[in-house]
C-alpha cells in the first residue's frame, strides 16, 4: 500500500515539539520527535523571530535525526491572544440549475461569501468551520449537496488570526527549511487528538494549558462552538512561586515539576519541608501558591466562556461531556479533581492515543496537539491560510532556507 510522510510542528512558549509519521491514509505510525525548549516567544507568540527559528530548527533536527530523513514539509500550530473567534451566518439563493438543486459549488460560493465578511485587513482567516445548513426551512443540515431548494443558509464558527503573528510564525518555520501545509489553531489540534465522538457530539469544553497561554475550544453537535485564548498558563504557576517563596525562575519551575501537586494534603501528618540547594522550603506554602493560581485559572476559564457566551455555555448545563485539559500543565497531579471541583462538571485529562512506532514518548498532555496536527491532516482539507501569505513569505525568505538545505548546512 502507498504511504505518504506527514510533518508536525506544535511551536509552543515552553518547548517546540516536532514529529514525522508515516500513513497509509488511515493508520499511522511516528517515525521521528524532536522536542527542545522554546526560545522567542512569549503567552503563545513570536516575539524574536531568530531566537524562534533556531528552536523550530533544533526540534526538525531532531526529529529528522530519529526519522532517518528530512521533513519536507509540516502542519504547524498557532496560539495565543491575537487569535479571535466567533460564529457567522450566510445565504445564497440556488439558482442555475434546472432540477433546483444544491451543487458543490453553491456550498462552496457560500462558504467564500460568508469567510471573507466582516474581517478587518489586519485578521486573516485561519478556519471556517461549518456548524450546520439550512436548506429552505429545513435545519441542522449537514450536508446540504443533492438536497432541493431556493435557499441556501450557513453556520459557520470562524477562527481569525493577526497577520502579523501568522507571518512571524510562518518565517520561523520557512527559515528554518520547511514548507506549512497548514496552521491550525492549537486546541483543534489538541482536540483531533483527545476527544472522542461521543464528547463532540454531547458538548465538551478542550483547555489546552501550555507554558504561555491557556487556548480554548468548545464542541457542540458535533461542530466547534466556541474558541478563545487566555495569556495565563503554567509559566505564571511557576512565577508566582519565583515571587513567593524567593527562588531563581529555573529552580522554581524544576520544584513546580517535580513536587508540584493539587492532591489535598493528608489532615493529620505534616508533609516534610523540601531541601533545596541546602535551604529548607515549606511544603505547605508551595502546595498554596500552586493551588491559588491554578484554582484561579479555571474560574478565568469559566467566566470568558460565560461571559463570551452571553451565559448561553452554561458549562454545567450546556456541556454534559464536561472538559478535557491539555497541555503541560495538565501533568499537575489532582487537576482533573480540581476541576471537577471547580466547574461542576466531569474532567478528565486529554492523552494522545497510542499509535505504533516510537509513540510512546509522546504519551504526556502536553503532546496533544503535535500528534493531533497530524491527524488533522489526515481528516481535515481545508487551507485558508496561504491564500494570502504563503507565497510571499515564502518568495521572500524560502530561497534562502533552501539553499541552505541544498548544500547541506545543519
Ligand atoms: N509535572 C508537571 N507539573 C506541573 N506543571 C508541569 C508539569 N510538566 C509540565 N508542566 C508545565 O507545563 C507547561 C508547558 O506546557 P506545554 O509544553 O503544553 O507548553 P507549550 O505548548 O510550550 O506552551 P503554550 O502552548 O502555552 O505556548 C510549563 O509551564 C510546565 O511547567
Ligand atoms: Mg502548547
Amino acid at each position: 500500500m502507498k504511504t505518504s510522510k506527514i510533518g508536525a510542528i506544535d511551536i509552543g512558549t515552553s518547548k517546540v515539539c516536532s514529529l514525522i509519521a508515516e500513513t497509509d491514509g488511515t493508520g499511522l505510525r511516528v517515525l521521528g520527535i524532536g522536542s527542545v525548549p522554546s526560545h522567542g516567544l512569549q503567552k503563545g507568540q513570536v516575539v524574536n523571530i531568530a531566537e524562534a527559528r533556531e528552536s523550530v530548527r533544533a526540534s526538525i533536527r531532531a526529529a529528522e535525526k530519529t526519522a532517518g530523513f528530512r521533513m519536507e514539509s509540516a502542519l504547524v500550530t498557532m496560539a495565543g491572544r491575537h487569535v479571535s473567534s466567533g460564529n457567522k451566518r450566510g445565504v445564497i439563493s440556488i439558482t442555475g440549475n434546472r432540477k433546483q438543486t444544491v451543487e458543490q459549488k453553491d456550498v462552496e460560493r457560500l462558504l467564500e461569501i460568508t469567510r471573507s465578511e466582516n474581517i478587518p485587513p489586519e485578521e486573516t482567516v485561519l478556519h471556517q468551520i461549518p456548524r450546520y445548513y439550512r436548506v429552505d426551512g429545513q435545519d441542522g443540515v449537514k450536508d446540504p449537496v443533492g438536497m432541493f431548494g431556493y435557499r441556501l443558509d450557513v453556520e459557520t464558527h470562524t477562527i481569525t488570526a493577526s497577520v502579523t503573528s501568522l507571518e512571524n510564525l510562518v518565517k520561523c518555520v520557512i527559515g528554518a527549511g520547511v514548507k506549512i501545509d497548514n496552521v491550525v489553531f492549537e486546541p483543534l489540534a489538541s482536540a483531533a487528538a483527545v476527544l472522542t465522538e461521543d464528547e463532540k457530539r454531547d458538548g465538551v469544553l478542550l483547555a489546552d494549558i501550555g507554558g504561555g497561554s491557556t487556548n480554548i475550544t468548545v464542541y457542540k453537535n458535533d461542530s466547534v462552538y466556541y474558541s478563545s485564548v487566555i495569556s495565563v498558563a503554567g509559566n505564571q504557576i511557576t512565577r508566582d512561586i519565583s515571587l513567593g517563596l524567593g527562588l531563581a525562575p529555573e529552580l522554581s519551575e524544576e520544584i513546580k515539576v517535580r513536587y508540584g501537586s493539587l492532591v489535598p494534603l493528608p489532615q493529620t501528618e505534616k508533609p516534610k519541608p523540601l531541601i533545596v540547594e541546602g535551604e529548607e522550603i515549606p511544603y505547605e506554602d508551595l502546595f498554596d501558591i500552586i493551588n491559588i493560581r491554578t484554582e484561579e485559572l479555571l474560574r478565568l476559564v469559566l467566566l470568558q466562556v460565560n461571559n463570551d457566551t452571553g451565559g448561553e455555555l452554561d458549562p454545567a448545563g450546556s456541556l454534559p461531556a464536561g472538559i478535557v485539559i491539555t497541555g503541560g500543565t495538565g501533568n499537575l497531579p489532582g487537576l482533573a479533581e480540581m476541576a471537577q471541583q471547580v466547574t461542576h462538571m466531569p474532567c478528565r485529562i486529554g492523552y494522545p492515543p497510542r499509535v505504533s512506532g516510537i509513540a510512546d514518548s509522546i504519551s504526556g498532555p502536553q503532546y496533544a496537539a503535535s500528534f493531533g496536527l497530524l491527524l488533522w491532516k489526515l481528516e481535515t482539507p481545508e487551507v485558508f491560510y496561504r491564500q494570502k501569505m504563503n507565497n510571499r513569505v515564502f518568495k521572500n525568505s524560502g530561497v534562502l532556507s533552501r539553499l541552505i538545505r541544498l548544500f547541506g548546512k545543519n
